[in-house]
């Protein structure tokens, strides 16, 4: 049970300070957006590049952006040790998701919350996790989308079946309140804004939401 914060809820004119706060965590979220595939802008590559040489952890590239095809393997060489991107952007799937292993990082894939897994199953040997979003990308503090759960589990019942080791991420209004639902449903790697940084004291809230995945009997069977 891995606990990825999103460092799209941090005070980002201090983002070395922000990703400081959360040395518990196992990998920093960082939400890249190019107000194209998503009605939002974040930040890049230099960004990405700066933040990998101060952080405590890996972080954890979430690329919300047009032709990842082009630009996933180069977070990668960034720094990135894991690179998401979305299925509904990429032309190619499988070529982007080795082009990012080929890099030296993991290689994740992304579904929207219409988008259906099913296509997705004999592809699950070319990557190291699935991210199924429980948000409209694109913002930050939305309401969590538990009718996505059907899908994790579907992840899940692939992932094991298949037994490969894939991770299984969930991203959006992830918090006290759902990360139990989440891991009940299959995911063992849960990104949080808000209920990360919107707490007087990350740290200590990443260990309580690990702790709560923990214990709630969920995620990967023991092999
Ligand atoms: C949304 C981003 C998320 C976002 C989650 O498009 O992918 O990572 O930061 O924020 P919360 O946890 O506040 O829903
Ligand atoms: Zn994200």
């Amino acid at each position: 049970m891995q606990i990825s914060p999103s460092i799209l809820a941090a005070d980002f004119a201090n983002l070395e300070r922000e990703i400081g706060r959360i040395s518990s965590a196992d990998w920093a979220h960082v939400d890249v957006m190019d107000g194209h595939f998503v009605p939002n802008l974040t930040l890049g590559l230099p960004v990405v590049q700066a933040l990998a040489e101060v952080s405590p952890v890996p972080l954890d590239v979430h690329l919300m952006i047009e032709d990842p095809d082009r630009w996933a393997a180069q977070y990668a060489d960034a720094g990135a040790r894991s690179v998401t991107f979305h299925v509904e952007a990429a032309a190619d799937v499988v070529a982007t998701a080795r082009s990012i292993r080929e890099a030296g990082a993991r290689a994740a894939i992304a579904l929207k919350p219409d988008t259906s897994f099913a296509g997705y199953a004999d592809m699950l040997a070319e990557v190291d996790m699935v991210l199924v979003m429980t948000v409209e990308p694109g913002f930050g503090g939305q309401s969590f989308m538990a009718d996505q759960m059907d899908k994790v589990t579907q992840v899940r019942e692939a992932v094991d079946r298949a037994g490969v080791p894939v991770w299984i991420q969930v991203d959006g209004g992830v918090s006290a309140d759902t990360i139990e639902t989440c891991a009940q449903a299959g995911a063992d790697v849960f990104v949080a804004g808000s209920a990360v940084y919107g707490q007087q004291d990350p740290a200590a809230a990443v260990e309580r939401l690990r702790s709560q995945a923990q214990a709630s009997g969920g995620g990967a069977p023991a092999r």
